[in-house]
């Protein structure tokens, strides 16, 4: 689904998505591209990353993105990767933490170091890149960044309590940075996608039962659509935003 706004304020905007070769964050990638900004990206995933930029790189209108390997655990290495972009683009102005992994977990048997790598696969290395582009932020004269939550632990989704503990505990860094940060003009808020059809939700756990229940849960009976989170992240990146802070912008389809 192609999306019909244009932001101006995006243009030739340095924006950096975490996790951004597969999924949501795929199409975010995409989608700020076709806004004419300036997009770099990490990934783990090398070769969905070099596809997505030559993709992105044959579309009429859309400026090619630059794509960094990068593990977001490794800190230093995130930092490093952060401080070239500055150097190379210019300083971030959006920052989407999008890197996050849900592997499914039995609480009463995972071990201390596992736990560690679920906490800082999806919640750690979103503190150490507000952390490495705020500066940068500040003497531009404000930014915008996007943690990504979720609705699973709202909904008590067991099995990976990893996951669902550091998706609640971003919500808690949004609010806890939001009044330091807007000191320096700098927005900071959570988008909490609902279900979203991504290539790897319909291999791995869409199936006749779980559509039956986005059937009942759904107030809109639609699929939910990278799109849809694509939409909401632009004008959360676009000075349209420009008051926006602290908050919670929940795109869902209305699950209740
Ligand atoms: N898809 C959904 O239904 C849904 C629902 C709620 C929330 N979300 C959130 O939206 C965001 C995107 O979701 P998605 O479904 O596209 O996620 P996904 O797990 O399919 O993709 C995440 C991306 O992050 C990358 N990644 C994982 N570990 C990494 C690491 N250590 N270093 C660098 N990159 C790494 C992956 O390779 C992948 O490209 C996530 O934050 C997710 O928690 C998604």
């Amino acid at each position: 689904m192609p999306l019909s706004n244009q932001y101006p304020s995006l243009k030739d905007k340095v924006v950096f998505i975490s996790g951004g070769a597969t999924g949501i964050g795929a199409a975010l990638v995409e989608a700020f591209c076709c806004q004419g900004a300036r997009v770099a990206f990490v990934d783990v995933l090398t070769e969905d990353a070099n596809q997505l930029v030559r993709r992105i790189g044959e579309m009429a209108g859309a400026t090619a993105p630059h794509f960094f390997h990068c593990d977001v655990t490794r800190t230093q290495d995130l930092q490093n990767v952060l401080k070239i972009v500055g150097e190379q683009l210019g300083p971030v102005a959006a920052l989407l933490n999008n890197a996050a992994s849900d592997t499914r977990h039995d609480f009463r048997t995972i071990d201390e170091d596992y736990w560690n790598s679920r906490i800082n696969v999806n919640l750690r290395h979103a503190f150490f890149a507000i952390q490495a582009v705020q500066p940068g932020m500040k003497a531009a004269g404000g930014g915008s960044i996007i943690n990504f939550g979720s609705m699973s632990w709202y909904e008590c989704q067991g099995n990976m309590t990893g996951y669902t503990t550091s998706k609640a505990a971003l919500e808690g860094m949004t609010r806890g940075l939001a009044r330091e940060l807007g000191e320096d003009n700098i927005r900071i808020n959570t988008l909490i996608p609902g279900w979203v059809m991504t290539e790897r939700q319909l291999r791995d756990w869409v199936n006749e039962d779980t559509l039956q229940e986005i059937q009942r849960s759904q107030c809109l009976k639609g699929r939910l659509m990278p799109e849809d989170i694509c939409a909401m992240a632009l004008f959360l990146a676009s000075d349209d935003s420009r008051m926006c802070t602290a908050q919670n912008f929940v795109v869902d389809a209305g699950w209740i």
